[in-house]
Formats: C-alpha cells, structure tokens, sequence
C-alpha cells in the first residue's frame, strides 16, 4: 500500500513537474518598470534572441491583435506595450475619456503569446521634469497635424522612448494610422534607431468599418454613420479607376457625401502623395486618400492607397 502510494506519488510529481516548468515557460509577464525590462531584452539580446514590439494605448481589438501576430512570427519574443499616453493629448481631447480594460487586454495578449507586457505608470515614463522631446518638421504639417498640432510630438516622444526602454529589433505599427507610421519609420531613418518597422494593413469589422479603440464610444445610430468614411473611400477608388484625375473634384464629393450624414464634422479630407503627404491636384499615380471625421463626440480616421 505505501509502495504504491509513493510510487503514484512520484508519477504525480514526475508529471506535474515538467508541466508546471512549462507554464511558467509560457507565463506572461507584466512588467512595470523602465529598467526591469531594460535590463530583461539586455540579457535576451545577449542571447541571441529575437525582439519583437507592438506599442499601444491598449483596449485590445483584432487590429491590434494582427500587429501581435505579426510580432509573434517574426521575433523570438514579443513584448506588448500598453500606456495610454498622455503627451500625444491635446487640450480638450479624450485622454480622461479614453477606454481601458487592462483585464480583457491582458487575457487577449496571453492568448496570442506575448510573452511580457510593459504598463509603465505617467510618472514612470515622464517623471516631473520632462523636457525632451521628438518634433518632425513636414511630415507632422499635414493631415492630423493640422488639426491635432502637439500630438505627432507626443506619439514620436514616446516611440522613441519606448524603443530606447523596449530596446526591440522589430516593431509593428499598423496601417489604419498612416501618418503615425510614416512619421515612425522617417524618425527611425533620421535618428539611426537599429529597429525594423513592419506595416500591417488596417483590420476592418465585416461592414468595412476600421476596428479602432474608439468605436466602443460610438452609440447603435453612430455605428452606422461612421461607416460613412470607408463607403467613401471606396465610391472615391471607383471614381478614380472610371478615369477620374481632378482630386478636388472628388474631395467635394466626399465632402457632399460625408456631410449629409447625421451628426458628422469633417476634420479633413485629402489626397496626397504617399510618401510626403503633400497634397495632389491631377491622380496620375498612386495616391493617397486620408479623412477624418468626427461622428457625435468621436473622431474617427481612415485612410487607403489608390492608383489610377
Ligand atoms: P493605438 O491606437 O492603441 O494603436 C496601436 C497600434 O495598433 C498602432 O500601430 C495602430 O496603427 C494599430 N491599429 C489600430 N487600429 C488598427 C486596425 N484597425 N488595423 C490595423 N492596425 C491597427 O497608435 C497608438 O496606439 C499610439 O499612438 C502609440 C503608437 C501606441 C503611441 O502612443
């Protein structure tokens, strides 16, 4: 009886042993502070090993999640970065109002095998004597920065400080955001950042709708209006494929067909060149069409790459 006890026993430890080495193999990490994590991707880095980063602001949806699978296939380990920044707020905007669950996020980033996710606090990523910040000269002067002038000043800041915290060999951005991404990669260019910037391409609800954090403040009769940006852009792409070139021509139409929708304020409507973003008359190469609009009391962006 006692021999069989102890030899059950030992089989039950024999199993539970590797497994539990396991676990904790694949158990993911919240880290909260600067040099923890510097000091972790150090001695991962000394290893060998593959650094993968996605910042965010958190309130994960499957935009985001496309950007960690991304991270997670092309680096060894992947860190998530979730800080609703405050710099990149102007006066006025949403920061107080910007939803949070870290609970749902941290459940989502377990399930796609993130292996450590960084929540700094305010304090501990600006302290109270900040001073230092990231300004890009043109590609700021357009599009979102016009209307939102402080806010490519706070996102670059924080990127950059993040690369230098995260110390990643890749980082993923996506698409949807394609001012922020163009402002990132010129920043990794300008300032010798050693990092890879991978683009993913923006992950729409069934309807076509951009996934954003900010739907969630969209009421039922709103959700359907907002859908007024993509159906946009896409009468836009087949004007312009029918041969359409006169770019202020179809900004009017947008403009008409956006305005006449309940509860919108256009921020702005344009078409541009993909790489300065300066504005374009006659669409006789690949362009870009970008919008925002606000919806009620939520903004919202949209963007897409159309050739003629
Ligand atoms: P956030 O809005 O949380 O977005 C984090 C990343 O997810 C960005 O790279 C953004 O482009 C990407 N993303 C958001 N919606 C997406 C969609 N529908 N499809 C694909 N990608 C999508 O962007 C920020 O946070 C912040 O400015 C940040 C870079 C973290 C700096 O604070």
């Amino acid at each position: 009886m006692t021999a069989s006890v102890r030899v059950c026993f030992f089989r039950w430890k024999w199993i539970v042993y590797p497994l539990s080495s396991i676990f904790e193999e694949f158990a993911i990490k919240i880290i909260k502070t600067v040099k923890e994590i510097q000091t972790r991707s150090e001695m991962l880095r000394k290893e060998g090993r593959v650094i993968s980063f996605v910042p965010t602001m958190g309130f994960l949806h499957e935009g985001h999640l496309a950007l960690l699978r991304e991270g997670r296939r092309l680096g060894d380990d992947l860190i998530l970065s979730i800080f609703v920044n405050p710099t990149q707020f102007g006066p006025g905007e949403d920061y107080e109002s910007y939803p949070r669950d870290f609970e749902k996020d941290f459940e989502l980033a377990r399930k796609e095998g993130v292996d450590v996710v960084f929540t700094p606090t305010k304090d501990e990523l600006y302290g109270d004597r900040f001073q230092t910040h990231v300004a890009l000269e043109s590609l700021t002067k357009h599009l979102c920065g016009l209307s939102r002038p402080s806010h490519f000043k706070g996102v670059a800041t924080v990127v950059a400080k993040l690369f230098n915290i995260v110390k990643p060999h890749i980082a993923v951005f996506g698409q949807k955001d394609f001012q922020q991404l163009a402002i990132i990669r010129q920043m990794v260019s300008d300032l010798d950042f050693d990092i890879e910037i991978k683009g993913v391409q923006t992950v729409r609800e069934k309807d076509g709708l951009a996934m954003s954090s900010r739907n969630a403040g969209l009421a039922p009769e709103q959700r359907k209006t907002a859908l007024c940006l993509y159906s946009s852009l896409v009468k836009s792409r087949e004007r312009i494929q029918e041969g359409e070139k006169n770019a202020s021509a179809l900004i009017q139409e947008m403009k008409v067909y956006i305005i006449s929708r309940f509860e919108t304020e256009i921020d702005y409507i344009s078409i541009c060149d993909p790489d300065t973003l300066d504005d374009v008359d006659k669409i006789e190469r690949p362009v870009l069409i970008a919008l925002a609009v606000k919806v009620g009391k939520t903004r919202l962006i949209d963007n897409m790459i159309i050739s003629p």
